[in-house]
């Protein structure tokens, strides 16, 4: 038997859903009468929401497990919450003794329930994946930064051959309009001037009207003290005409495209099962600039997929060279227990895909430098999120999603008009325009 949780901490690894799941869970846990403890040292209730992506991530999270036993030998109530629960599931359980409840991402609206029973000394889990049901449960929000995040899509029916995302998140579904512009106006209510809407295919989505994200991204944008919007990831199959055209029309969608090409050679494309090629994608990326010309692009690339060779590696830095990018995201490919390429003969050897990668993030970098760079001596808006480092340092978000640097005595959530003055490959610096009394 546990004496019921009180206290709670919610640890999130990996991905922004992520994020956006372990607020909910939060939420979900305060709206029950538990308080937030500032670490999970403090806390009764320890909820570790994993990321199955890459890795060995199951391994990982069998270590922070033991690292929550105290100096007394005791351990907090622990429950195991997103992708690793939902792919190991019971194994967690049989390996991990100290493990009181193991909770999939499509059903941790039931974690409250599963609390009571872990105090009543019973185990509890659910990896069921009842689609959208969790949304319906969850409490309205009510607390919010001015950067806010939103699930309005999630799963993925891609099943690209090296992706977990598929099994540990199911099937795309789409939350509903109505559903999706409430939990907006909720967001807005709160506080939030930015709303980033979030999907594994967030482009994907649509509705029984068949309405596309570019009408929800529409309607939002219609909400007064919401000043920005973003989306995030996107497939560039589901990249449709009325969204590229958003980037041109609707003033509050930011310039700014996060779309994984994974990869510059058509050959590892296919064994990918990426179902484009890279001239489609390059294609698409005149288009999006034809559209908003200052856009400024992301990417994800995998290196040392099974069978790439330096020739294809070569293309994959071609095509980098040719997208020219504001960021971009690097990985050495790492099989995943279940999906196919981790059979896939030819996996490439450790030491040949590290250099790929110092050599890809290398060229990344040179072009985040150029990015920042050109935006020197341009005036714009910041979002300020947060205090910096120093003191009387703020730091915020350009439309570019740069981090920007001010000196000011800006508060957190004010829209901030500064010119950027010097950049690095992570962040620029910027001065605050004094506006001219009303
Ligand atoms: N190995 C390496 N990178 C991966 N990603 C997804 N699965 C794997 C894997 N098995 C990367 C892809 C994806 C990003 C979220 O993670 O680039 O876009
Ligand atoms: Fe994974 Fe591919 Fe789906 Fe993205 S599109 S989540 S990489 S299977």
């Amino acid at each position: 038997m546990n004496a019921p949780p009180k206290s709670f901490h919610v640890k999130s690894f990996g991905c922004q859903m992520n994020v956006y799941d372990g607020e909910r869970m939060a939420e979900l846990l305060g709206a029950e009468g538990m308080v937030a403890a500032a670490d999970a040292g403090a806390a009764d209730l320890v909820v570790l929401n994993t990321c199955h992506i890459r890795e060995k991530a199951a391994e990982k999270v069998y270590s922070d497990i033991g690292r929550l036993r105290r100096d007394d030998g005791s351990t907090p109530m622990i429950a195991v919450a997103g992708c690793v629960a939902q792919a190991e599931g019971a194994e967690i359980t049989r390996r991990a003794k100290s493990v009181d409840i193991v909770v999939g991402p499509q059903a941790y609206h039931r974690l409250p329930e599963m609390v009571a029973e872990a105090a009543a000394g019973r185990r509890a889990l659910d990896t069921d994946m009842p689609a959208l049901s969790k949304f319906d449960a969850l409490p309205r929000r009510r607390k919010q930064g001015p950067s806010a995040f939103l699930t309005v899509q999630e799963g993925c029916d891609k099943f690209c051959t090296y992706c977990v995302v598929p099994y540990t998140r199911g099937a795309e579904v789409s939350r509903p309009w109505d559903a999706v512009i409430d939990e907006a106006k909720a967001l807005a209510d709160a506080g939030a001037r930015e709303i980033t809407l979030l999907g594994q295919n967030v482009n994907a989505w649509t509705d029984e009207r068949g309405r596309g994200l570019h009408d929800l991204i529409e309607a939002i944008a219609a909400m007064p003290t919401i000043a920005r919007i973003r989306y995030t990831t996107s497939h560039p199959n589901d990249m449709a005409d009325g969204l590229i055209a958003a980037h041109r029309d609707v003033e509050k969608l930011m310039p700014f495209l996060h779309l994984p090409v994974q990869s510059g050679s058509d050959r590892v494309l296919k064994a990918m099962n990426r179902s484009h090629d890279v001239a489609s994608y390059l294609k698409l990326i005149d288009r999006v600039r034809a559209a908003r010309p200052d856009i400024a692009i992301s990417g994800d690339y995998i290196v040392g997929f099974p069978g790439e060779t330096d020739a294809d590696f070569e293309a994959t830095l071609d095509a980098i060279r040719a997208v020219g990018h504001a960021q971009a995201f690097s990985f050495k490919y790492s099989p995943r227990p279940g999906t196919p390429a981790a059979t896939m003969g030819d996996q490439v050897p450790e030491a040949v895909m590290d250099e790929r990668l110092q050599r890809l993030q290398a060229l990344v970098r040179e072009q985040a430098i150029a990015f920042n760079a050109a935006t020197i001596g341009r005036t714009t808006d910041v979002l300020v999120e947060r205090k910096g480092k120093l003191p009387g340092q703020m730091l915020g978000k350009s439309p570019w999603l740069q981090s920007v640097l001010i000196d000011s005595a800006a508060k957190v959530g004010d829209m901030v008009e500064v010119e950027i003055v010097s950049g690095g490959p992570n962040s620029v610096q910027a001065v605050e325009r004094v506006r001219a009394a009303a």
